[in-house]
């Protein structure tokens, strides 16, 4: 199993579409296991994006992200990292496939409405900023369907 930090950024929030966009995670068979409407700090969006401190797109990324709240929701499944990014689609929304997220509802670069985190490592220290208090510990009723118990589910 695996973990991945998916955000629903201001613009989903602002065109009421966060609720489709998490459906789509959710159809999929992610088993959602934190998640809350939260505003970014300034502080909390230099941390998150530290990597691209140097990008010309970095200040309006900040601004974009810290602008108005974003959904934080941590998704678990197998090989979550890699297909939430394929169910997300392209960085540039024009350019994303019909199906994704950012092909089916998007038309920008950077309001390209998701993040999910690139790799594991990235996972793990995104998971880490945005939910220090934990994720919630239940069981997906899905989980058996989902997958095949016998061959995927094994311990
Ligand atoms: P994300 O980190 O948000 O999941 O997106 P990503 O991996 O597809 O793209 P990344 O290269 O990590 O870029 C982070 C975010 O910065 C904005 N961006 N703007 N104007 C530009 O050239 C540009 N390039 C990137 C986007 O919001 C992108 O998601
Ligand atoms: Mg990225």
């Amino acid at each position: 199993m695996e973990r991945t930090l998916i955000l629903l950024k201001p613009d989903a929030v602002q065109r009421g579409i966060a609720g489709q966009i998490l459906t789509r995670f959710e159809q999929k068979g992610l088993k959602i296991v934190a998640m809350k409407l939260m505003q970014i700090t300034p502080e909390l969006a230099a941390k998150h994006y530290e990597a691209h401190k140097e990008r010309p797109f970095y200040p309006g990324l900040v601004k974009f992200m810290t602008c108005s709240p974003v959904v934080a929701m941590v998704l678990e499944g197998i090989e979550a990292i890699a297909v939430c990014r394929n169910l997300m689609g392209k960085t540039n929304a024009r350019e994303s496939a019909p199906g994704t997220i950012r092909g089916d509802f998007g038309m920008s670069r950077s309001y390209n409405l998701v993040h999910g985190s690139d790799g594991p490592e990235a996972a793990t220290r995104e998971i880490g900023l945005f939910f220090p208090e934990g994720v919630v510990k239940y069981d997906y009723a899905a989980m058996n369907w989902a997958y095949d118990p016998v061959e995927e589910l094994k311990k």
